[in-house]
């Protein structure tokens, strides 16, 4: 009886181990029917307009200290900004960026990302990229997170260099540079 229990494990074992063995990356990308991983560079201008005719980037939330902060924190604004191709607002329009950013530092003004770059045209169209990051604004270059995609970008992983390009303290209005590296299949 003893025996017996012990070659079953030991089968159960080694059932367990070849299992294993054949769960390498090449196994699941032939699963998931994944081609090789490639890496694509994507460039565009995110329009963040707060005031004006057309607002895509609107205050939706913040505490009653939010305004008399001097980093604004709490404040929590939806964006669906343009992305254009170019910097000048009528620039080829390339996508979205919708989501929201939320002012999360008290020393300087720091943003927590929380961004889906929709895209809407050329082979990346239908496709999206999901971005999480911190955004210090006054810092000359910021990188956040690629956490995931999908369409063409399933499974995307990679990073976005944010640079201011203009920004407008009367009109509280911005227009910030994108270089995105992304890893994807
Ligand atoms: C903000 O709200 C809290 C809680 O209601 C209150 O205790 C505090 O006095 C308020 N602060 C200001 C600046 O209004
Ligand atoms: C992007 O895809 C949508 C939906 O399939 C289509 O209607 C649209 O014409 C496409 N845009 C471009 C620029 O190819």
């Amino acid at each position: 009886m003893r025996g017996h229990s012990t070659a079953m494990a030991v089968a159960v074992l080694l059932l367990f181990s070849s299992h294993m063995a054949t769960s390498n990356t090449e196994s699941w990308r032939e699963i998931l029917g994944l081609q090789k991983e490639k890496v694509s560079h994507l460039h565009f201008y995110f329009h963040d307009v707060i005031t004006g005719k057309n607002p895509t980037s609107i205050a939706v939330a913040g505490a009653n200290t939010t305004l008399t902060s001097p980093t604004f924190f709490g404040l929590v604004n939806v964006v669906d900004n343009t992305l254009t191709k170019g910097p000048k607002p009528t620039s080829k329009l390339i996508g979205r960026g919708q989501g929201f950013f939320a002012s999360s530092s008290q020393s300087e003004i720091s943003f927590f990302m929380a961004i889906n770059f929709v895209f809407m045209e050329g082979k990346f169209n239908g496709s999206t990229l999901t971005m999480v990051g911190r955004n210090p604004i006054m810092h000359k270059e910021r990188e956040m997170t690629v956490v995931g995609g999908s369409g063409a970008f399933r499974l995307a992983r990679g990073y976005a260099i944010a640079k201011t390009f203009v920004s407008d303290l009367r009109t509280k209005n911005a227009i910030v540079e994108y270089h995105i590296t992304v890893i994807h299949f």
